[in-house]
C-alpha cells in the first residue's frame, strides 16, 4: 500500500503488542507505518523493538502538561496522524484526545464495557466470571469507553489464575490488534 498512515505506538512495558503492530506494519497490505515509539518508562522492555526495527523512540517519564506538549511536538515533527496505545499506563488529557479525535486506538484486557481500568484479570476472577477477553476501541474522553472496533471472548477455566489468564488473553490481543487496524482502514 502506498502512502501509509504514519503511526506512533505508545507503550510502558513489555511491548508484545507493539511487536505485533510492527510486524503488521512491515507487510504490504498494512495501512499504517510505525515510525515512532513513545514510552512513559525508560526501562520498558518494549523499547528494544526501537533498536531491532530501527524505529525512532521518545521516552517521557513525567506526566504533566509540559510532557504532553513535548509529545505533541514529537508527533508533529514526525507527521504522525494515527496513535496506537499498547499497554500505555498513562491517561491522556482531554485536550490531547481532542487534538487527535478519532485517531487514537487502545487495546484493553477485558470485554469492555466490563472491567474498565486496572487489574482486570484479578477482578474478573474474584467475580467468578465465566468469560473474559480483550477489546480494541477508539479512545474517547472517558476512560476505556470509546467505540469498540473488535473484541474477542475467551472462556475462563476453573484452574485459571491471573498469570494463566493474562497469557491467554495476551495471545488473543496479539491477533485482534492488527485485525482491528485492518478493519478501520478497509
Ligand atoms: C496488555 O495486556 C494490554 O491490554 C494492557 O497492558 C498489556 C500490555 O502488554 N493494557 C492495559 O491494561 C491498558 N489499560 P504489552 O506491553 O506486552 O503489549
Amino acid at each position: 500500500m502506498e502512502n501509509k498512515i504514519l503511526t506512533a505506538v505508545f507503550i510502558s512495558g513489555k511491548g508484545t503488542n507493539l511487536k505485533k503492530l510492527i510486524q503488521l506494519s512491515k507487510t504490504k497490505k498494512s495501512p499504517i507505518k510505525i515510525c515512532l515509539i513513545i514510552s512513559s518508562n525508560s526501562k520498558a522492555e518494549g523499547l528494544k523493538y526501537s533498536i531491532k526495527y530501527k524505529i525512532k523512540k521518545y521516552v517521557i517519564k513525567k506526566n504533566d502538561k509540559d510532557s504532553e506538549i513535548k509529545i505533541l511536538k514529537k508527533l508533529e515533527i514526525n507527521k504522525i496522524s494515527f496513535i496506537c496505545l499498547a499497554g500505555y499506563m498513562r491517561i491522556l488529557s482531554k485536550k490531547f484526545i481532542k487534538n487527535f479525535k478519532g485517531k487514537i486506538i487502545n487495546i484493553h484486557p477485558s470485554l469492555l464495557p466490563k472491567y474498565k481500568g486496572l487489574n482486570t484479570h484479578r477482578r474478573v476472577l474474584e467475580n467468578n466470571e465465566l468469560y473474559t477477553g480483550c477489546t480494541v476501541h477508539f479512545v474517547s474522553r472517558k476512560l476505556d469507553s470509546g467505540k469498540i472496533i473488535l473484541q474477542k471472548k475467551i472462556k475462563i477455566y476453573k484452574k485459571d489464575n491471573i498469570k494463566k489468564l493474562n497469557k491467554r488473553v495476551l495471545l488473543e490481543e496479539h491477533k485482534i490488534y492488527p485485525k482491528a487496524i485492518l478493519k478501520i482502514f478497509s
